[in-house]
């Protein structure tokens, strides 16, 4: 192998993908020779020299490890959390290889984690065209009846967008307040079964994953792992070449990459008709965060209150993502919104948002509803601080511009083709003054992530700005993976 490229080498030798073995590089996460590098496009002697990531050895002579480890509650399954709690690699520090795991199990699960450094395997593992079970044991507070059982097995919309696919669903047990339950899917999408049963409104109490294909979590305690043995590793490689295409091949589509596309960008410039025929034309999800906003101040002027108060607006909007976190599902949620769009976007609403918009506790309550919306991937999500605060770990960012001119032009004829009587010189000082609010307040105020790619929609209608993101998200996506 010789000299080659330091984030080149991780990914082939199964870190992560190249992108985020730059990122643990810039991070300061790898020692060459013991030295910290972080410094990209370095080259390393691969025969040589001594490549650390997190303290652990990547090397091309290392074995390949196979571990299945049962994760307790309280454990991350994650290789760094910036907030410093426990994390399964605390379990596995008599390890000395880096390794990866397949499918994540969020805090408070416990169960099959499957690890390795075998990058090909993970990929094959993890991959959803695989369609790989996985038997999960759920305690649920409640009795669960026959008809949630019925829409159990027939799918649940976890998400506006998104059902999960017919599954096996046993009742084990029915206890005079709980009920216990086997589930078997085949997707894995994040934080799936705790989203199945929030919709139909079940608390969970204890959520544990069993098996993983033909591995089972059988004996090992919570805290313990063992290693596969070679017959084991024998049997997954078999397994796994059976749940492959034809031709062998792992096909990706677009739909399951997971891909988080962001686009910010000031008032007018044209995010939401693009974000929403981007998302239209690469089968993703289309998240506008502007109408949680817009909902706010609705809400707002429909309760009296007074949007320049931090307060109330504190109040409000804890109120709404209260309301909708536990009460109401996404599904409600988002078509409620869709329902009102005429009204959160009248110009009374245009008017008074950017006020709304300003406040810290307002921002800092409609994060975390920003970010489940989000979390799933496949989407395009369009604001003013997606890129920089809401989703700084996005694949691709966009930044959308015009001058102020064709802004006010633009929302102009569109409001005035909705019958709205109202003037070009009102519109422009609306698009003006909530340039200036959006872009001078404190809390994440509207500025070009650095990593995001500029486009000025001055000149150019919706379909050449679309062709041009479109170009750059195939060459970002790479050939031989876009379907
Ligand atoms: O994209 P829009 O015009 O519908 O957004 C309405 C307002 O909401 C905008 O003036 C600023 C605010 N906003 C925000 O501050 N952060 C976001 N992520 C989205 C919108």
């Amino acid at each position: 192998m010789g000299k080659m490229r330091l984030h080149k080498f991780l990914a082939q030798m199964g870190v992560d993908s190249r992108r985020k073995c730059e990122k643990l590089i810039t991070d300061g996460r790898v020692k060459v020779n013991g030295i910290i590098v972080t410094k990209l496009g370095s080259e390393v002697d691969v025969d040589k020299d001594r490549i650390e990531v997190d303290e652990q050895v990547v090397s091309k002579n290392i074995p390949k490890i196979y571990v299945i480890l049962n994760k307790p509650k309280g454990f991350l399954c994650t290789h760094h959390d910036p907030f410093g709690r426990p994390t399964i690699y605390d379990l596995l520090k008599k390890i000395r290889y880096k390794l990866n795991y397949a499918g994540r199990l969020d805090l408070e699960s416990e169960g099959l984690v499957f690890l390795t450094n075998d990058g090909e395997l993970i990929n094959h593992i993890s991959h959803p065209k695989k369609e790989i079970n996985k038997v999960y044991i759920v305690k649920v507070k409640g009795q669960v009846s026959d008809n949630n059982l019925k829409q159990l097995k027939k799918g649940i919309p976890i998400t506006p967008f998104f059902t999960t696919n017919p599954c096996q669903v046993i009742l084990l047990k029915k206890y005079r307040n709980n009920s216990l339950l086997k589930i078997i899917i085949s997707e894995g999408k994040k934080r799936q079964i705790r989203k199945m049963f929030a919709y139909l409104g079940f608390q969970i109490l204890e959520l544990k994953r069993t098996e993983i294909g033909i591995l089972k979590i059988d004996d090992l305690k919570p805290g313990q792992y063992r290693f596969l043995k070679e017959k084991e590793v024998k049997e997954l490689n078999n397994f796994l070449e059976n749940k492959q295409d034809k031709k062998g091949n792992i096909v990706l589509s677009n739909k399951e990459t997971g891909l988080i596309i962001t686009i910010d960008g000031p008032a007018a410039a044209g995010k939401s008709t693009i974000a929403r025929e981007l998302a239209l034309k690469l089968g993703f999800n289309y998240i506008n965060t502007g109408d949680l906003y817009r909902y706010v101040t609705y809400r707002a002027m429909a309760e009296k209150l007074d949007v320049n108060k931090a307060q109330e607006m504190n109040n409000l909007s804890r109120k709404i993502v209260n309301k909708y976190i536990n009460e109401t599902s996404y599904h409600d949620f988002v078509s409620h919104l869709q329902s009102i769009t005429e009204k959160i976007h009248s110009p009374e609403i245009n008017e008074k948002v950017s006020f709304v918009a300003r406040h810290p506790s307002v921002r800092k309550n409609l994060i975390p509803l920003q970010r489940i919306l989000i979390q799933d991937g496949s989407v395009v999500v369009e604001g003013r601080d997606i890129g920089t605060v809401v989703a700084p770990y996005a694949d691709l960012k966009f930044f959308l511009t015009a001058d102020q001119y064709t802004r006010a032009m633009r929302r102009f004829k569109e409001l005035r083709d909705k019958g709205y009587d109202i003037s070009f010189q009102e519109i422009e000082k609306e698009i003006s003054s909530r340039d200036h609010i959006d872009s001078r307040r404190k809390a994440a105020p509207l500025v070009k992530s650095e990593d995001a790619i500029l486009i000025n929609t001055s000149n150019k209608n919706i379909s050449q700005v679309i062709e041009e993101m479109l170009k750059i998200i195939k060459k970002f996506y790479g050939k031989n993976k876009w379907k």
